[in-house]
């Protein structure tokens, strides 16, 4: 027997002793067809997992449905309002400035998590190369590359850019990019790093899977993962060399993202915030959105799921929703406090929660590959709102829908949300407000909609003000595509 062979039945044995230990063995099934390398990177793989933590999360959250344990008090999360009251007028016009000195001295940094599987949109790769404007059919990366080279112009700075991927597109996204040039801004100012993976369960009997004979079944572990994933990374360090203050957090499947917002910037930095966020006003009570609330005595978001019935449709005297302030993950992080919580004694750790997937997977008994028709799978997830629990201080600034909230989740299908297609719609309505707001004369259709396609470049404007220096037709006919 070879030393080789000696280490690996050794490994080989410490392996099954802590996968038994857990019932997670079957894990190992097709040890006996795998070659000597297959065996080394399968068993690399199994010592990369906390088996332990596993377990534990496989009771909790796998063979079972975690419950939510409601907090004694919830109360509606306070919020700067979109329009600013009228003694808020001279705070939100400070704050401003104070965002542009901030973006005008180099001290921030956007942020794209795009790690994603983005299951339900059915996109082969990663999602940020998904074809996604309205009338170039640019994709995701692009309209946030504009967006920043358009910012770098207007504040006359740098915006380094940091994309969180996953160990399953990171190489397709650096290649990606590559391709396209980076989209014309400078590769040394772009990080692309992969998050952390967690292994995925079949979800009645709570084992492993695996996605081939010599690899489980692995999923990024959450959009919460980029608060390590940042650190360990190197990127907050790259931050910290570049002077940078303030993380500006967007996802890459919003075309409309205001990727740099100087007014939300400006609020969150002069109020001495940890993580900020935005929030769009919930269109109807069930709308399927996390709710900021004051949880006792602290902000953080109830997903809809777990908000009860009874708060979700609560009206106030003017028949508003009382929970209204839904979540859309636009965040502003300070280096410093994600620096910290990745420093502090003992770590720090988000909770899992349960992801219903549809997942391939690899099936021993009949030696083949399964592609299920319906959720199969869980998948461990930890979201990044759950830090706000981290903070002292923490803001909500109110979005506007049609200004910035056109999600990319769901394939196109009639009935669909969230979808290109309405993601089409939502980008020229957008458009159109803006023109508008330029006197041109926008056609509608008798539902009110705009009775055209209109796709308004980043390079252009970014900011319905960039219009007044661009040459703009009087009005956009009926039935046409146009490009500003
Ligand atoms: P979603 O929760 O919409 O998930 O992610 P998804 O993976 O894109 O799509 P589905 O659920 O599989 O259909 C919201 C944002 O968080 C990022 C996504 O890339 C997207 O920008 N994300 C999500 C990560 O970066 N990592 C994750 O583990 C999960």
């Amino acid at each position: 027997m070879t030393s080789t062979s000696t280490s690996l039945d050794d490994r080989l044995a410490m392996a099954r002793k802590m996968l038994v230990d857990v019932s997670q063995e079957q894990v190992l099934a097709c040890w006996d067809t795998l070659t000597d390398e297959q065996r080394e990177s399968l068993l690399d793989q199994i010592q990369s997992i906390d088996w332990a933590e596993t377990a534990r999360l496989v009771q909790t959250h796998v063979l079972q449905k975690p419950q939510f344990a409601l907090p004694k008090t919830i109360e509606p999360a306070e919020w700067y309002p979109r329009i600013p009251s009228k003694s808020q007028q001279d705070l939100y016009k400070q704050a401003r400035k104070a965002g542009e000195k901030l973006l005008r001295e180099g001290k921030v940094a956007a942020f794209t998590v795009a790690g994603g599987q983005g299951t339900r949109l059915g996109w082969d790769g990663p999602k940020g190369a998904y074809p996604a404007t309205a009338i170039r059919k640019h994709p995701l990366f692009c309209c946030t590359a504009e967006f920043i080279r358009k910012a770098q112009q207007k504040y006359e700075t740098t915006i380094p850019w940091y994309i969180m991927t996953s160990p399953i597109n990171d190489a397709a996204t650096h290649a990606f990019f590559e391709e396209h040039g980076n989209f014309g801004l400078r590769p040394d100012n772009i990080m692309i790093f992969p998050q952390e993976m967690m292994p995925a369960f079949d979800n009645t009997t709570g084992k492993a899977l695996l996605d081939a004979p010599d690899q489980l079944a692995m999923a990024p572990n959450g959009h919460g993962g980029s608060l390590k994933a940042l650190y360990t990374s190197g990127a907050i360090t790259d931050m910290q060399t570049r002077g940078i203050e303030q993380i500006s957090y967007v996802q890459i499947d919003n075309p409309l993202v205001k990727v740099i917002d100087p007014l939300f910037i400006g609020l969150h930095a002069t109020e001495g915030c940890q993580m900020s966020s935005k929030a769009l006003a919930k269109a109807y009570a069930s709308e399927k959105v996390g709710v900021f609330c004051q949880m006792d005595g602290k902000l953080g978001v109830i997903e809809y799921t777990n908000l009860p019935d009874e708060l979700a449709e609560q009206v106030d005297a003017d028949g508003e929703l009382v929970f209204k302030a839904g979540s859309i993950a636009i965040h502003l992080l300070e280096v410093n406090f994600v620096e910290q919580i990745n420093t502090q004694a003992g770590g720090f750790a988000l909770p899992y929660n349960r992801a219903d997937k549809k997942m391939s997977y690899w099936d021993v008994a009949s030696s083949s590959r399964i592609e299920p028709t319906q959720a199969n799978a869980v998948k461990l997830e930890t979201f990044v709102f759950d830090a706000l629990s981290l903070c002292e201080k923490s803001i909500v600034l109110e979005t506007d829908r049609i200004e910035e909230f056109a999600p990319i989740k769901n394939a196109d299908e009639p009935g669909a949300v969230d979808c290109p297609a309405t993601s089409i719609q939502g980008q020229t309505e957008r458009a159109a407000r803006w023109l508008g707001a330029h006197k041109v004369d926008i056609p509608r259709n008798e539902a009110g909609q705009v009775d055209a396609v209109i796709e308004i470049s980043s390079m252009t404007a970014i900011d319905p003000e960039d219009l007044s220096d661009v040459d703009l037709p009087p009005q956009i006919d009926a039935g046409t595509e146009v490009l500003i």
